[in-house]
């Protein structure tokens, strides 16, 4: 939070009063010493003295009703217009701000804060629609593959070849649509931090192979070199979340490698943390894409985007930032990359 001083302005609504009040002591005391000398009839002198002091009253009232107006009335309507509009669902409002930073008052602070409070609100909203709409277009293509592959196989003339490849793609594709949504859930659930990561002691070597053995038929079906190069690393962390981890990364490598390319998983430890890295020989990521990868629903090689939804790397971006971790990606276009996890060993 950013500390802030009492501002000048704020001081001279104070310097006016004093100014006012002090004015008017002043010109009351010297009136009074005046008519004492030129009038006798006591009577006379307090009925000035009682008009004049009404008179000074009334003008105190006037300096004090276009002090508020300007100060205090002005400032606090833009913001209440200001806040009226965003309870409305506007968040495209912005205050001017007139006076120079060094010169701010507390209205001035109020109104930058309403700016920014607003500005993060539009972000937001814009981030769910985005949301909303990428989710809606994943979802519309895995579907429209099921109605058609179900409307071809109500025909009774159909092949039992030609039967049995639909209903594999109907498979497959219902499969794509259930990874989709147990992503978009996990996701939301991190986000929404209903999680909580549990900690336990792990055995990160044994959980790295036994994440590999489960590719092992796509491994091998692709006709892939594995080379797994693990020490023995004992660490103390979520195993659900770890697990989400190391499934889109190597899921990811065999993704984009072509067939009889190589892929590999190794792990050290070093300095108290856990390196882990997950490479591949594959079509490797450009500059620019490297800078997206992480984003929700973006996928770089449009070659592969009908084997997933561009979530994978969204979900494991968010897992090391709820367990404390880092995560980086070295790569080179057509030679292949590799993505490195670093954990502590013991997690807080
Ligand atoms: N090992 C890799 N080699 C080359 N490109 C990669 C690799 N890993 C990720 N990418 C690029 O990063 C993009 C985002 O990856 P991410 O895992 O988020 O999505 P995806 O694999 O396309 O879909 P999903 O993970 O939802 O199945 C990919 O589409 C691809 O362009
Ligand atoms: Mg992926």
């Amino acid at each position: 939070m950013r500390r802030r001083k009492l501002s000048g302005n704020s001081l001279m609504g104070g310097a006016i009063l004093f100014a006012t009040v002090s004015v008017v002591v002043t010109v009351a005391v010297s009136l009074h010493e005046n008519l004492v000398k030129h009038i006798e009839n006591q009577a006379v002198i307090t009925l000035i003295m009682l008009a004049a002091i009404l008179l000074l009253a009334g003008i105190c009232t006037v300096i004090d009703y276009f002090r508020r107006k300007i100060m205090v009335e002005t400032p606090t309507k833009r913001i209440l217009d200001a806040t009226d509009r965003i309870a409305s669902g506007d968040f495209s409002v912005r205050l001017e701000i007139t006076h120079a930073y060094h010169h701010y008052d507390e209205y001035d602070y109020i109104m930058e804060n309403l700016n920014r409070m607003a500005a993060e609100l539009s972000h937001t909203e814009m981030l769910h629609t985005d949301f909303i709409s990428n989710v809606s277009h994943e979802l519309k293509t895995p579907l429209a593959i099921i109605q058609n592959y179900a409307t071809l196989m109500q025909d009774e003339r159909l092949s039992q070849d030609l039967r049995r490849q639909y209903a594999e793609t109907l498979v497959a594709t219902s499969r794509r649509l259930t990874a989709l949504i147990s992503n978009i859930l996990k996701l939301n659930k991190l986000e929404n931090q209903e999680i909580k990561p549990d900690r336990e002691r792990i055995r990160l070597d044994d959980m790295l192979a036994g994440t590999v053995l489960q590719y092992e038929e796509l491994i091998d079906r692709k006709g892939l070199d594995l080379i797994c190069d693990l020490d023995e690393v004992e660490i103390v962390s979520s195993p659900d979340y770890l697990e989400i981890v190391w499934n889109n990364l190597i899921s990811n490598a065999i993704k984009f490698t072509d067939n009889g390319g190589r892929i590999g998983v190794s792990l050290k430890a070093e300095d108290g943390r856990a390196v882990v890295r997950v490479w591949d020989t594959g079509c490797g990521i450009s500059r620019e894409t490297g800078q997206r990868i992480f984003e929700k629903f973006y996928q770089g090689d449009t070659s592969h985007a009908g084997e997933g939804n561009g979530l994978g790397l969204a979900l494991v971006r968010k897992v090391i930032d709820t367990i404390g971790g880092e995560i980086s990606v070295e790569s080179e276009l057509g030679k292949g990359s590799t993505f490195t996890v670093i954990l502590m060993l013991n997690q807080q």
